[in-house]
């Protein structure tokens, strides 16, 4: 049987930013009723070939085909004319407005000029459903967590008759249901006939759920396969370019001993986003929080750090009871708080790396007392090199950044602070395997150091792997201290999160 048609075809894109070359001769087919993966490290190219298709950037050299013929997509409208829609890594949605505004919003059914809200919000409520989402259209996108709110960019792109839907990293920010409600949606659109390109850190989920993938490196392309007929171990190996054994792991590690309690809360809780909880972390201890997404892990981070502070029991630092009351407070007793959601609580896009990095620390510092310029430049150029981070330029805009990278600026941010006690939410979210295993190793010599650690990760095995011992949520309440030993197991914690085996 001769190949179908693809319904997209790329070739030999090329594109240079100043200073970086990020696409190189790379092609790109997709075939019609397929979910093709895009693959590749942190930097790679992925995020700018989708903002080629899309018309955000312009190729410098290579064609675009939709069903054979050759288009120029210029622009987002011209882009949906052609069939394609797409939602963006990072999330562009307005907070203010209504979820039944953002999912309709520039499309909005009108009469005589004017909006017809019924209709937008009856609309909306269809849509919704299509994904099996039961949410209150009016309540403003702001108030929903940042997973209902990646469904919701989802349910919007989905709003035309997409002939290709891309999927820039969606299911970074959703817990395993709503991942799997994602892929219900997703089989559901591949038999409709469309083809999804989705990219994805996630081995498993593309494994699950794509048919074929394309991998990328340095801004080349390596190659087109099936995914039934590349393992997982081959495709790693094409994604970094190394043979596996190259890329350093982090063994079970002996735990050190921990020091003398760093942070002890007792009955700390907040109405309506905790339930009061008892908490140590001792000197040179990770902890780790585990639960399902909207559990309270985030919100216990928020507590501890005084950004949503406590309205019940008390917390001391060092021995002291201090009222955690606001942000200023906790820095300026040693926390810092690296928080998952890097668009809205933390990066500034325009500015540099430099500045980013620089900012929680001069901020402490107090702006009347800039840091000498070599000190700075020096703390600058250290961090760029312990984790990574590519460009390693610290003029670029951070704007510029691969979505993996303006991770670990954020990181850099509050690592330079040396902080006492330090927060990570979701530190190795959106990186690749390789990033991610340095972050890993960071904070298993940073707690040696004597820093705690309080560790939140959607992925239990590197909680595991990381913590002296695991606090387990459910429904906004600590329902267990589980000590990290050899019998426990990965298992064990999910039971535990889920309430008990079975059912
Ligand atoms: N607007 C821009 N200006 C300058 N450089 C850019 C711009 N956008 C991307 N780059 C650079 O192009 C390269 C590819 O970035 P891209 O965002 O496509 O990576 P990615 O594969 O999506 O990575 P990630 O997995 O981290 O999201 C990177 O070196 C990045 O810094
Ligand atoms: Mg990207």
């Amino acid at each position: 049987m001769a190949e179908p048609r693809p319904v997209l075809e790329m070739t030999g894109i090329g594109k240079e930013f100043p200073g970086v070359r990020a696409l190189s001769d790379v092609d790109l087919r997709l075939f019609p009723g397929e979910v093709h993966a895009l693959i590749g490290e942190n930097g790679a190219g992925k995020s700018t070939l989708i903002k080629v298709l899309t018309g955000v950037h312009r190729p410098d050299s290579g064609t675009v085909r939709i069903e054979g013929q050759p288009v120029r997509i210029t622009g987002t409208p011209q882009a949906r004319q052609a069939g394609i829609s797409t939602v963006y890594q990072e999330v562009n949605l307005c907070p203010n407005l209504s979820i039944a505004e953002n999912i309709c919003i520039g499309r909005e059914p009108r009469r005589r000029g004017v909006i017809r809200w019924k209709q937008v919000r009856r609309r909306a409520g269809e849509l919704l459903a299509r994904v099996g989402l039961d949410l209150d259209v009016t309540a403003p996108l702001g108030s929903c967590s940042l997973a209902v709110q990646q469904l919701v960019a989802i349910v919007r792109a989905l709003d035309v008759s997409a002939k290709v839907l891309i999927l820039d990293e969606p299911t970074s920010s959703l817990d395993r249901g709503e991942v799997e409600r994602l892929f219900t949606v997703m089989r559901r659109l591949k038999d409709e006939g469309v083809a999804i390109l989705f990219v994805s850190h996630f081995l498993d989920q593309i494994y699950e759920i794509c048919d074929r993938m394309t991998v990328l490196r340095n801004g080349r392309l390596v190659g087109e396969y099936l995914t039934a007929e590349l393992s997982r171990i081959d495709l790693v190996q094409r994604m970094i370019g190394k043979e596996l054994h190259e890329l350093e792991e982090l063994h079970d590690h002996d735990r050190p001993p921990v020091g003398p309690p760093l942070l002890e809360a007792r009955g700390a809780g907040r109405g309506g986003a905790v339930a009061p909880f008892d908490l140590t972390v001792h000197e040179g201890e990770v902890v780790g929080l585990a639960g399902l997404l909207g559990s309270g892990r985030t919100e216990i981070a928020r507590l501890v750090f005084g950004a949503d502070p406590a309205d019940s029991g008390s917390i001391a630092v060092g021995g002291q009871t201090v009222p955690l009351r606001s942000p200023r407070v906790a820095i300026s007793r040693g926390i810092a708080f690296c928080s998952e959601n890097r668009r809205a609580e933390g990066l500034v896009p325009e500015l540099t790396v430099r500045d980013n990095i620089i900012l929680a620390l001069q901020a402490a510092r107090g702006w009347a007392r800039p840091l000498p310029a070599a000190r700075r430049e020096e703390l600058v150029a250290t961090y760029i090199r312990t984790l990574g981070i590519r460009p390693a330029d610290p003029d670029m805009p951070v704007g510029n950044l691969s979505g993996g990278n303006q991770q670990k600026v954020l990181l850099a941010r509050w690592l330079i602070t040396e902080p006492r006690l330090l927060i990570l939410d979701e530190p190795t979210r959106g990186i690749d395997i390789g990033a991610k295993a340095e972050i890993q190793k960071l904070v298993v010599s940073l707690s040696e150091q004597g820093m705690g650690v309080l560790f939140i990760s959607a992925e239990i095995e590197e909680v595991l792997r990381l913590s002296h011992k695991i606090e387990v949520l459910r429904d906004r309440q600590v329902v267990a201290e589980l000590a990290v030993g050899k019998d426990l197991t990965a298992g064990r914690v999910m039971e535990t999160i889920a309430g008990g085996a079975g059912r």
